[in-house]
C-alpha cells in the first residue's frame, strides 16, 4: 500500500454519542496531554509526530499556561507533555512547578532520553513521586540504532540509568513492528535484569501514519503476528516481568479468548475525556491522530471537549459490531468499537475480526 492510499478514519461507523455528564466523567479519570514541540534532536523513522510536517512549531508558555489552567477547572488532576523532544522544550521546569502549584496531582513526560544527563535528573527528582517518564527504546542495540541513529543505544541507556539512579519513575516505550517479535523475550529480558527499577516496559503496536516519510507496510503485524505478540507479552507477564501493550482492548479480548489473562486490561486509544493540544493548536483524542476536533484558543477547550465534533470522536460504534460473533466476547472486555484502521491498513473487515477470527480456529 502506499502513502496516498492510507484512508482517512473511518467514518462508517454510526456513532453512540456521550452526554456532557458522561464527557466530565470521563475527564476526571483522564490525563491533559499537550505536545509542546514538534522540534526533535533525533529522526525516528517510523515516528508520527514529525511526520509529513514542513516545519517544526513549539508552544510558548503563555499557551501552556492557559491550557493547563482551563485543564484544571475542567477537572483534569494529570498532565502529560510530549513531543518532539520534550527535553528540548525550553520551558518543561516552569510548565511542571506551574501544574504542580495549580494542583496538578501527577505529570508525566515522554522523551527519547537523550538529554536525561545526571543534573537534569537531580532537577525532576524533586518532583518526587508525582513526576513519572516514558523513555523510547526500540530493540536492541541494532534494532533501536537501525529506527534512530548511530552511537543512540548507548545515549538512551545512559538516560535510563542517570534517571533511575536519582529515584525517577521510568518506563521504556517500545513499537513493535513484525521483524522485533523474534528477538522480543530476549531483549525485554535483558532491559529487566539490567534496569530492575524500570516500572513498565510498554510496547506499542508499531502503525502507519498520514504523510509518514517511510513506507513501513512489511512491519505492519498480520492478524497471526499480532497473535503472536500478545502471547508472547502475556507469557513474559506471567514470567513475572511488567509489560504492557498499550492502548488496545483487542488485546484484553484475545487472551481472554485464548485463556492467557496475564496482561493488565488496556483502554482504547480514543476514548472520552482524552485531549492531546498540539503543537499546531489542533486538539485531538490521542497523539497519533490528524482528526481535529477543534483549534485550541484561550478559553475554548471546554467548548471542544463537550462539542459535537468531540463527542462524534470518541463515539462507541454500533452498526459494524454489532453483526459481529465476536461481540459478546469483546463486551465483557471493554472493546466498544472495531480496531482502528491504522492498525494493518486493511479496514475493510476490521483487524480485531480477522484476529479472532484467526485465534478461533
Ligand atoms: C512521538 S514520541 C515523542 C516523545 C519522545 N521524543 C520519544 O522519543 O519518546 C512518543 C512515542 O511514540 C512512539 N511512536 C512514534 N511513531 C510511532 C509509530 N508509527 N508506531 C508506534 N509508535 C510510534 C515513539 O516510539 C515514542 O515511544
Amino acid at each position: 500500500m502506499s502513502k496516498s492510499d492510507i484512508p482517512n478514519k473511518n467514518t462508517a461507523f454510526a456513532p453512540v454519542f456521550f452526554t456532557d455528564t458522561a464527557i466530565q466523567e470521563a475527564i476526571a479519570k483522564e490525563y491533559l496531554s499537550i505536545e509542546v514541540t514538534t522540534e526533535c534532536n533525533s529522526n525516528c523513522k517510523h515516528c508520527f509526530a514529525t511526520a509529513g510536517l514542513t516545519e517544526r512549531t513549539s508552544l510558548n508558555m503563555e499557551t501552556v499556561r492557559s491550557a493547563m489552567l482551563e485543564g484544571y477547572e475542567l477537572g483534569y488532576r494529570s498532565i502529560h507533555f510530549t513531543g518532539g523532544e520534550t527535553l528540548l522544550w525550553p520551558h518543561l521546569m516552569q510548565a511542571l512547578d506551574e501544574a504542580f502549584n495549580t494542583g496538578y496531582e501527577s505529570a508525566f513526560i515522554n522523551t527519547n532520553g537523550s538529554l536525561l544527563s545526571k543534573e537534569k535528573c537531580a532537577e525532576f527528582a524533586r518532583y518526587g513521586d508525582r513526576l513519572g517518564f516514558s523513555i523510547s527504546l526500540h530493540g536492541p542495540k541494532k534494532f533501536h540504532e537501525s529506527i534512530r541513529d548511530s552511537g543512540a543505544y548507548e545515549k538512551t541507556t545512559n538516560g535510563l540509568k542517570n534517571a533511575l539512579d536519582c529515584g525517577l519513575k521510568m518506563n521504556i516505550f517500545t513499537s513493535a513492528g513484525k521483524s522485533l517479535l523474534n528477538q522480543l523475550p530476549e531483549f525485554v529480558n535483558k532491559i529487566f535484569n539490567e534496569f530492575p527499577a524500570v516500572e513498565y516496559m510498554v510496547l506499542i503496536q508499531l502503525i502507519r501514519v498520514h504523510r509518514d516519510s517511510y513506507d513501513l507496510s512489511d512491519e505492519l503485524m498480520s492478524p497471526k503476528d499480532f497473535i503472536r505478540f500478545v502471547r508472547i507479552a502475556s507469557m513474559l507477564s506471567l514470567y513475572g516481568l511488567k509489560v504492557k501493550i498499550m492502548e488496545n482492548p483487542l488485546v484484553n479480548v484475545l487472551t481472554d479468548l485464548l485463556n492467557i489473562k496475564w496482561l493488565t486490561p488496556e483502554p482504547p486509544i480514543s476514548r472520552a475525556g482524552r485531549a492531546v493540544i498540539m503543537a499546531d493548536r489542533n486538539i485531538t483524542v490521542y497523539h497519533s491522530s490528524r482528526d481535529s476536533a477543534g483549534i485550541y484558543t484561550p478559553g475554548s477547550l471546554k467548548k471542544i471537549l463537550f462539542s459535537e465534533a468531540y463527542k462524534k470522536y470518541v463515539a462507541a460504534d454500533c452498526t459494524i459490531c454489532k453483526d459481529c460473533p465476536h461481540m459478546t466476547i469483546c463486551g465483557r472486555n471493554g472493546m466498544t468499537g472495531p480496531s482502528e484502521w491504522f492498525r494493518d491498513m486493511h479496514p475493510e473487515i476490521p483487524f480485531c475480526r480477522r484476529v479472532l477470527d484467526e485465534a478461533g480456529r
